[in-house]
């Protein structure tokens, strides 16, 4: 069984207009922070367009607004899809009572969650929505971990939902990784909550021959060894587990062994703190781990040769200062020369692909990169997603 995807039935849109759930959580301040999320749809809106929909109407969220906050607006999408597509896309302010205009080809809607039904999973607003479309497209895979009634309570209004190409890309994508890796299989996982990665390791630590741990995250894991790690963040609570982690697996795990490390809680990039690297694994007190040294990067980069796919999620420090940035950009450079070399490196995570994108590498040097955040990590753990099981399923 796999989904439905708009490739296998073209004839479906013919003439009907089509309601395309997207996910453009893009918008910050008014502003396009990144535009991978909107690339990623383009083909499934040229697909649907030249398969003749006589209209197709993209609809998505943005951010966790607590109202209408124009903030949070997703009309400055309008102006960069118009560009992208080469013809006028219009807009509705108001979802629930106004209409798509008629003589536009493609047409966005306004945040879904500036209306409270959206994220209550209400029915009422998922058939508010199927006034906009004959026929119904789930592209949005980064918020199908969520149950939203455009992605959930619209299963009662449409007797077929078919997946995107972008959706049954990233499907077939995790799905490999999850499932049946090529190997060697290495993971690299970084990242500041333990708690949000104990599911997703548990799933990949089962196929990986080597997990590579950086982060923040790695210092529960160092606690957990009795290393010394000064002021570092420590998840106590998971302690246990880390232990209990590191019995069960740890001839597979790599952990750090020297930091780059500040001397005071960084609160700004460069202000009131100063630098000092470790001579070995243990971090004396007072100072504070915030990324992996560079006797880690050698070692990692090292074992990372070995691997034939890599899935990668969590930067390995705080990137978002300079002075902590080394760990994820050397090792995101070395992971994306990967590629040229016929290894499969896969990439997951919002601060992963952002961190990425700050270092200027373009997401096509990996053989994927996903545009899912939460949904990825919850994705690889097994769970089953509620806007992946609405979309209808195909026999083979
Ligand atoms: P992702 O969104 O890719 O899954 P996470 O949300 O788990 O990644 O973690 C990303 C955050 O972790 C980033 O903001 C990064 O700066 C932070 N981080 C990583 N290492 C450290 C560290 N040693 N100290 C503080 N923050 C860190
Ligand atoms: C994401 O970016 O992870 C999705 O769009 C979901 O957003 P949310 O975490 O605000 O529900
Ligand atoms: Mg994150």
């Amino acid at each position: 069984m796999r989904l439905l995807t708009v490739k296998d039935e073209p004839e479906a849109f013919k003439g009907k207009r089509v309601l395309l759930r997207v996910d453009y959580n893009v918008v910050k301040n008014g502003k396009i922070s990144d535009t991978y999320r909107i690339d990623r749809t383009l083909p499934t809106i040229r697909f649907l367009l030249e398969a003749g929909a006589s209209q197709v109407v993209v609809a998505s969220h943005s951010g966790r607004p607590k109202g209408k906050d124009k903030k949070l607006s997703l009309k400055p999408i309008v102006k960069y899809l118009s560009e992208k597509l080469g013809s006028e896309v219009g807009f509705v302010e108001d979802v629930v009572n106004g209409d798509a205009p008629e003589d536009k080809k493609v047409v966005l809607l306004e945040n879904l969650r500036f209306w409270e039904g959206e994220k209550n999973d209400d029915p009422e607003f998922a058939k508010a929505l199927r006034r906009f479309g004959e026929v119904y497209v789930n592209d949005a895979f980064g918020v199908s971990h969520r149950r939203n009634a455009s992605v959930h309570a619209i299963k009662n209004f449409y007797d077929k939902r078919y997946a995107g190409l972008l959706m049954a890309e990233e499907v077939e994508a995790l799905t490999t990784v999850r499932d049946n890796p090529e190997k060697p299989f290495h993971v690299l996982f970084g990242g500041a909550k333990v708690k949000d990665k104990v599911p997703v390791l548990e799933s990949l630590i089962e196929k990986a021959d080597r997990l590579y741990i950086g982060g923040a995250m790695a210092y529960t894991f160092l606690k957990a060894l009795g290393k010394e790690v000064g002021n570092s963040i420590v998840d106590e609570e998971h302690l246990d587990w880390a232990k209990d982690f590191l019995n069960r697996y740890g001839d597979k795990v790599a952990l750090p062994v020297d930091h780059v490390c500040a001397t005071a809680p960084v609160e700004e990039c460069g202000r009131d703190y100063e630098v000092r690297d470790t001579e070995g694994v243990d971090i004396p007190d007072g100072l504070i781990g915030y990324d992996i040294g560079w006797e880690t990067v050698k070692r990692y980069r090292d074992g990372l040769k070995g691997a034939n796919m890599v899935f990668w999620n969590g930067p390995l420090g705080y990137y978002e200062c300079e002075d902590f940035e080394c760990g994820t950009k050397l090792l995101a450079i070395f992971l994306s020369a990967f590629k040229e070399e016929g290894k499969k490196v896969v990439v997951g995570g919002g601060d992963t692909v952002a961190a990425i994108s700050t270092f200027h590498i373009p997401y096509e040097d990996f053989h994927f990169v996903s545009t899912g955040g939460g949904a990825a990590l919850e994705f690889l753990s097994g769970k089953d997603l509620p806007g992946i099981e609405i979309i209808t399923k195909k026999e083979d």
